[in-house]
């Protein structure tokens, strides 16, 4: 496997790849990577040629610079992880490198025929805009003929569907084809997420608690209404010490939108537990 830092490196890499007719895969990835990172990464292997990894805490994504300070960084374990599961290629540059003084404060405004304008993107103002200025550039960088990305973010694997499939940008990527990975959770229930590596062990078994009342309102589903699920959803979480309910929406799947049916919805909740916020979801 072989870590690539600079950008003039990967371009050279991944024309040499092109001429030799290879198929990409890639998944983009802001590393501290865990099991659920690892089932999209051994899918690219097994799909593709030869796969890239990026791993790039992208500065431009966060709106919250505490939140990008203390995103967990472990690039060593990162690249024994990736080693040991057939990746061939890691990206990991730094800031400077991706981006020019200009792009790493300008604030990108992408059209993404309102799918933003909700649940994370409603509470992280410009939080897509960032997703989507580094996923862009990762593209044109690596031209893959796949990307692979986890339903945990089902919001972010919308809107970068979008992006490939509807906006303006749709004719720059091709092929690509946008593959979308079921969430992965610990025996537990719990989704892993990179930012678990900030929870306590108290607070890891207090945030059991959102999966797991997420799993009964697929229950409460059969006899009640999407309001009626969405506020016992909220009150259950609430109702746990250490955890409180950023936004829980049922929504359709496509649109994103609120709906008043549970055909094609999906639950997405963010709760904190103490500092830490976590996002998780269900389809009903
Ligand atoms: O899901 C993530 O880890 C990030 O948002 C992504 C897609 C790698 C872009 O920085």
């Amino acid at each position: 496997m072989q870590i690539i830092t600079t950008k003039k490196e990967l371009l050279a890499v991944v024309k040499a790849c092109k001429q030799e007719r290879k198929t990409i895969g890639l998944v983009p990835t802001m590393g501290a990577l865990h099991e659920g990172h690892a089932s999209l990464v051994k899918r690219a292997v097994a799909e593709n040629n030869v796969c890239f990894v990026s791993v790039f805490v992208n500065p431009t994504q966060f709106n919250n610079k505490e939140d990008l300070e203390k995103y967990p960084r472990n690039i060593n374990r990162d690249a024994e992880l990736l080693s040991s599961i057939g990746a061939d290629f890691v990206f990991a540059p730094t800031p400077e490198e991706m981006y020019s003084q200009e792009e790493m404060s300008t604030t990108f405004q992408f059209d993404f025929a309102g799918l933003d304008q909700v649940m994370e993107g409603k509470m992280r103002p410009g939080h897509f805009n960032g997703v989507v200025q580094v996923v862009s550039r990762l593209f044109y960088l690596v031209q893959p003929d796949k990307a692979y990305f986890g339903e945990k973010d089902f919001q972010q694997l919308a809107i970068i569907h979008h992006m490939v499939e509807r906006s303006s940008m749709a004719g720059t990527f091709g092929k690509l084809q946008i593959i979308g990975c079921p969430i992965v959770r610990e025996k537990s229930g719990l989704a892993l997420s990179s930012r678990n590596e900030r929870l306590s062990p108290e607070e890891k078994e207090t945030a059991l608690a959102i999966s797991k009342t997420l799993f009964e309102s697929l229950k409460w589903a059969k006899s009640a209404s999407v309001a009626e699920v969405q506020q016992r959803v909220i009150d259950t979480i609430n109702a746990v010490e250490g955890l409180e309910v950023e936004y829980y929406e049922i929504v359709d799947q496509t649109t994103l939108l609120p709906t008043n049916t549970f055909d094609h919805a999906i639950g997405c909740v963010t709760v904190y537990c103490g500092p830490v916020r976590l996002i998780d979801n269900i389809k009903y």
